[in-house]
C-alpha cells in the first residue's frame, strides 16, 4: 500500500521506479524476513518504499507466512478526517494512521462491536455490515434486523419497509408497547453490543449480539438466514466463545452459558447473580492461564457541563461525564461457583470497552505497560450520549488513577471509539458492495 501525507494508509501500488536511498538491494528473502518483524500498520507503510519493498509485501501476505503478534490500536473517527475515514491509533508506534473505508460512509455508521480485526457496523437501515478497516473487505453481512425475534417490519402500499416495530417481549412477558421506528432510529434502542466469534470447529465464524428490549442474546452463523434468539434470560454486559460455549455475563455478575454446538441451546448458570446494584459496567474475559475473569468498572459522574441551572429537568443527563474511578478483578471459581478478587494483573494488560474484551501478555508488547486496563466507552445507552464526553484511558491496578492516550478532543464522540487489533484475515469473506 502507498502511504500518502505521512500518515495516511491507501491501496497497495508500488511507487515507480522507486528505490530505497542509495539503493541497497537486499535478496527478497532476507526482505520478507525483515519486514515480517512489523506490525501491519508498519508493515504495509513499509510495502510502499519502493517496489522490491512492495513484492516482498505482496509475497509475505500472501504466503500465509506472516505471523506477527498485533498490539490493538484505538480507532475512532475524526471531522477533519472526512466521512470514509477511520483513524488508528497505534499503541506500538504511538501514531495515527488513516484508513478510507469502503461505503456506506464509517462516519454514518454506528460502530456496535470490534472482534479479530472485523468491525461490526450498523448502517441508515439498521442492518448489520462486517468489514475489515485494514483491507476493507467485508464479510457477509449477518443476517436481516427483521429477522430478529423482537423486529417486525412494517410496509407501506408498495410494499417497501417504511419503518420497523420493535417488540418489549423478554421471554416471560411484555413489559410495554411495542415501539414504532423509522429506519434508521432502529440502531438506536436495539444494538447493545456485537461480537464475530472464530468458530474453530467449522472454520467458520459466529456473529453474536446484545440486544433491547433489556440485553438479550441473539446469534447467527455466516450464511444463517436468519438470527437465532436465545431466551429467556436478560440483561448481559459482555460475551466471551470459547470451545462452542458462549459465556455471558450479567449486569448483576451473574454468568449464563450456552452451548451452541447442541441442538437446544439451553441456558446453563454458570454463576448466580450476587449484586443487587448494577452501577458498574460488567466484563468476562479469559486470562492468559485459560481462567475466566469478571471485571466491574465503576464509573462515577464527574460533572455535569452547564447544568448549574436548577430548572434543568433531572432526567436530562445530555452534559453528563463519567470517568472511571475504580476496577475489580475477579477469578470465576467455576466448581465452586464463586467470585474470587485478584488485586492484581501482574504481568498481564488488559483491554476492555466496545470491542472483544481481551487479556494479553505484557512482556510480548513492549509498548504496553503491565498490569494496566486499556479501556474505551462502552455505557448502556451510549447511543443516547452521542455527543457525551467519552471516558477514555489507561486505568492502573496499582494506584487506581487514569492517564490519557492521546488527546480526548481528536475524536468525534460518535461513532464511540473503541479498540481493534489488526488482521489481514479475509476468510469466508465475500464483497457485496
Ligand atoms: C500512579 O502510578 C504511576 C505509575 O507508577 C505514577 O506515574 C503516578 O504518578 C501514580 N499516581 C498517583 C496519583 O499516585
Ligand atoms: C484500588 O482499588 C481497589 C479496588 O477498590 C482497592 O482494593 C485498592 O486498595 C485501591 N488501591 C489504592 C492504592 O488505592
Amino acid at each position: 500500500m502507498l502511504m500518502r501525507n505521512d500518515h495516511e494508509l491507501v491501496s497497495p501500488s508500488p511507487m515507480e521506479g522507486a528505490t530505497v536511498n542509495g539503493s541497497l538491494e537486499l535478496p527478497i528473502d532476507i526482505l520478507i524476513d525483515i519486514l515480517s518483524m512489523l506490525e501491519i500498520p508498519d508493515l504495509v507503510r513499509a510495502g510502499c518504499v519502493c517496489s522490491s519493498w512492495h513484492t516482498a509485501y505482496t509475497s509475505l501476505r500472501s504466503s500465509g507466512l506472516y505471523k506477527r503478534q498485533q498490539t490493538p490500536c484505538l480507532l475512532y473517527t475524526s471531522e477533519s478526517a472526512g466521512d470514509n475515514v477511520a483513524c488508528m491509533y497505534s499503541l506500538a508506534e504511538k501514531r495515527v494512521y488513516k484508513l478510507t473505508l469502503p461505503e456506506p460512509p464509517i462516519r454514518s455508521r454506528y460502530l456496535i462491536g470490534s472482534s479479530d480485526g472485523w468491525l461490526v457496523t450498523a448502517d441508515e437501515r439498521s442492518e448489520l455490515h462486517i468489514v475489515n478497516p485494514i483491507t476493507g473487505v467485508s464479510r457477509l453481512p449477518p443476517p436481516s434486523v427483521i429477522t430478529i425475534e423482537h423486529v417486525k417490519p412494517i410496509f407501506d402500499d408498495a410494499g417497501i419497509v417504511q419503518e420497523y416495530e420493535l417488540s418489549q417481549y423478554y421471554g416471560e412477558y411484555e413489559i410495554g408497547d411495542p415501539y414504532i421506528l423509522p429506519l434508521d432510529n432502529l440502531r438506536d434502542k436495539l444494538y447493545d453490543k456485537a461480537f464475530v466469534f472464530s468458530d474453530s470447529s467449522t472454520g467458520s465464524y459466529i456473529v453474536v449480539l446484545i440486544h433491547n428490549p433489556i440485553s438479550q442474546l441473539s446469534f447467527a452463523r455466516a450464511g444463517d438466514s436468519r438470527w437465532t434468539w436465545l431466551p429467556p434470560s436478560a440483561d448481559y454486559e459482555d460475551c466471551i466463545y470459547l470451545d462452542g460455549i458462549l459465556y455471558a455475563v450479567t449486569s448483576t455478575s451473574g454468568i449464563d452459558a450456552f452451548d451452541l454446538t447442541g441442538p437446544a441451546f439451553l441456558r446453563k448458570v454458570i454463576m448466580d447473580s450476587m449484586k443487587i446494584g448494577i452501577y458498574e459496567r460488567m466484563y468476562i474475559v479469559q486470562s492468559l492461564s485459560g481462567d475466566l475473569l469478571q471485571v466491574w468498572r465503576e464509573q462515577d459522574v464527574v460533572q455535569i457541563v452547564g447544568h448549574e441551572d436548577e430548572d434543568v429537568p433531572e432526567h436530562d443527563l445530555s452534559g453528563i461525564e463519567t470517568e472511571t474511578r475504580k476496577m475489580m478483578v475477579h477469578k470465576v471459581d467455576m466448581a465452586a461457583k464463586k467470585l474470587v478478587q485478584i488485586n492484581s494483573l501482574h504481568g498481564h494488560v488488559m483491554f476492555l470497552g466496545y470491542g472483544q474484551s481481551r487479556c494479553i501478555r505484557a512482556e510480548e508488547y513492549p509498548q504496553l505497560k503491565a498490569n494496566h486496563v486499556y479501556l474505551t466507552d462502552d455505557e448502556r445507552g451510549i447511543a443516547f450520549w452521542k455527543s457525551n464526553h467519552r471516558d477514555i484511558g489507561i486505568f492502573n491496578l496499582g494506584n487506581n488513577t487514569t492517564e490519557e492516550i492521546v488527546p480526548s478532543q481528536c475524536w468525534c464522540t460518535w461513532p464511540a471509539p473503541m479498540w481493534i487489533t489488526p488482521n489481514f484475515a479475509k476468510t469466508s469473506s465475500r464483497s457485496y458492495k
